[in-house]
């Protein structure tokens, strides 16, 4: 069968292209997905690429994915810094995670030096621009068939 990952995106991902082009590259929110639909049909794993603006709905999706999807991938965006619940409903995933940014958040103002997720998941991929979404999808797959957490 099919492994079966998601890769959730949080708030103001949707703008990419048009937001802070310095810190996130030209890159837009559908260019993103199509590459990672293309990298995830070459290596035959099925995805589900979702974005939402709301904390909670995050939550509802991390808590809902546990029982469908064999690893994810979360670009927690603002609510890396801020989201104990999102930290909660992480935990509770007892499969690989994979935090990312696309930028190097360690380079940046001093609130986003903290993530609130980063001792919940497997590993961290930051820095790297839309590139690291396909890194992590390249990550995950190994991490599956490994069938590591
Ligand atoms: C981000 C980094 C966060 O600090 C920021 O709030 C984002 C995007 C990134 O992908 O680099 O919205 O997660």
């Amino acid at each position: 069968m099919k492994k079966k990952i998601i890769i959730i995106n949080g708030p103001n991902l949707n703008l990419l292209g048009e937001r802070e082009q310095s810190q996130y590259g030209s890159i837009t929110f559908d260019q993103l997905k199509k590459k990672c639909i293309e990298k995830t049909n070459e290596l035959n794993l099925d995805l589900k690429f979702i974005q939402s603006n709301i904390e909670g709905e995050i939550v509802t999706i991390i808590q809902n994915a546990r029982k469908e999807y064999d690893g994810m991938i979360i670009n927690a965006a603002g609510f890396t810094h801020t989201s104990v619940s999102i930290r909660d409903a992480l935990d509770i995933f007892k499969k690989p995670i994979i935090e990312l940014h696309l930028s190097n958040i360690y380079k940046r103002e001093e609130f986003r030096h903290k993530s609130m997720i980063s001792n919940v998941v497997t590993g961290i991929i930051c820095g790297l621009g839309g590139n690291g979404y396909i890194l992590a999808i390249n990550a995950m797959h190994e991490l599956i068939k490994n069938g590591n957490r």
